[in-house]
């Protein structure tokens, strides 16, 4: 015999938890399937282990979609606000760190305690380590075989995340169910993710693995102004990061480091007050100091400044606001902390998520292809978006 609920959630993450008591404040008897040993994983790992939660300025502008106009109507129709009010209310202490981004002062698990508090109010069953092995669709609802035996639901709620770091157990199992039903997906890729270079320029960049630096990153007219970090694999860091999820093979990006700064200013006026000192002397006043090396050696200027024409400065000075590098790829689905692209939303209702064409299946957070910056806009489209179903379902 079946077990019968109003509805079935794959994924106890961070859509599927807030879609699952949701639809259980709503009197829907809920049941949520995972195939990881512990809930919300990706939760506990997030933001360093704080989990940059939400982030107060989100807007649609903040998401990338092949439909732009898709997430505006969950976004609006559950805030950050709405979260924090929730967060408040379970006494979660948290701050602000930069650019509206909140964090919790202790723990990332804080908020899955705070998830499963929700659920387990409203009697939400959560059953993990289970495995979902076939999946269809009757005339009585959605039939599933699971390891934990048969289960059938009213409404099947796809809330399995994206293929990033599949060894916490990414499956992209959300798009083969959708590919089940004849839905469209858009082109998956990795995002929000480090970038590599080639060999002869990583081993001529070698010496700053491990340097930050702020930076201006652009790619075509896309641009973040963030920390940058030199890594022994190419780029990574805040800026390098939100780039990754607008760039593609065989673009170039450019570099202006540290953007505030003036620097044919600063070694002009340098030179002017004291021609005696080192060029990478002056630069590291302002940039890392292996970096200022770095950048005197390979324009040739370990010089003093007195001995260097005002071209040299100049074309020193353009290098660190233009500089242009070809990444070789991404480090993929292995470090990448979203999937880019997802279920098309083309074949979704923005108001519910439920597919236009299976009554029924709804389909929230990352398998969705709406794709957050960096900085706590991807938990949001997790709340907002499975804050949508649990209402519709
Ligand atoms: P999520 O991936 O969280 O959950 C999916 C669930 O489905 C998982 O529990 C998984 O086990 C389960 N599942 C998958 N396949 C299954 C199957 N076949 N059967 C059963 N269960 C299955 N975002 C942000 O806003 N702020 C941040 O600080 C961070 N930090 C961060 C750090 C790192 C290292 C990563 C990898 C990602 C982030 N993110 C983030 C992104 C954020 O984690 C991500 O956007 C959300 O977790 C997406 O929530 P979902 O609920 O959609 O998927």
């Amino acid at each position: 015999m079946a077990s019968n609920y109003d509805v079935a959630i794959i994924g106890a993450g961070a859509a599927g938890m807030m879609a699952a008591f949701t639809a259980g404040r709503r009197g829907k008897s809920v049941i949520v399937l995972d195939h990881a040993k512990a809930p919300g994983e990706k939760i506990r790992i997030s933001g360093g282990g704080r989990c940059n939660f939400t982030n107060i300025h989100a807007t649609p502008k903040n998401y990338i979609s092949q439909n732009p106009h898709f997430a505006k109507s969950a976004l609006a129709r559950y805030t950050p606000s709405d979260f924090i009010a929730m967060v408040d209310r379970h006494k979660i202490a948290w701050h602000e760190k930069t650019l509206g981004q909140l964090f919790c002062d202790d723990s990332a698990k804080d908020i899955i305690r705070m998830l499963l508090e929700e659920m387990r109010a409203v009697h939400v069953d959560l059953k993990l380590s289970c495995e979902i092995s076939e999946l269809e669709k009757g005339p009585d609802g959605f039939r599933l075989s699971t390891s934990e035996g048969p289960i059938l639901a009213t409404s099947l709620v796809m809330a399995s995340g994206g293929k990033s770091i599949p060894k916490m157990g990414a499956t992209g199992f959300a798009y083969r169910i959708a590919e089940q039903f004849s839905l469209p997906v858009t082109e998956t890729r990795p995002a929000l993710v480090p970038l590599t270079l080639e060999p002869n320029l990583l081993g001529e960049l070698s010496e700053l693995s491990g340097v930050a630096v702020d930076a201006d990153v652009a790619c075509g007219k896309t641009r973040f102004h963030e920390a940058l970090l030199f890594t022994h694999r190419g780029l990574s860091g805040p800026s390098i990061l939100q780039i990754s999820s607008y760039w593609r093979e065989g673009d170039e990006i450019l570099l202006s480091l540290q953007p505030e700064t003036d620097f044919v200013e600063l070694l002009k006026a340098a030179k002017r007050e004291n021609g005696r000192q080192q060029v990478q002397t002056v630069l590291a006043q302002h940039l890392p100091k292996r970096l200022a090396q770095y950048l005197a050696e390979t324009a040739k200027l370990e010089r003093p400044l007195a001995d260097l024409p005002d071209k040299a400065l100049s074309s020193l000075s353009e290098r660190i606001r233009r500089w242009p590098i070809k990444p070789a790829g991404s480090e993929g689905y292995r470090t990448a902390e979203v999937t880019l692209g997802g279920v098309d939303t083309d074949a979704l209702d923005s108001r519910s998520m439920q597919a236009k064409t299976v009554p029924g299946l709804y389909f929230i957070g990352e398998c969705v292809d709406v794709t957050g910056w960096l900085g706590g806009y991807n938990f949001q489209w997790a709340w907002a978006s499975g804050h949508a179903a649990g209402e519709a379902v």
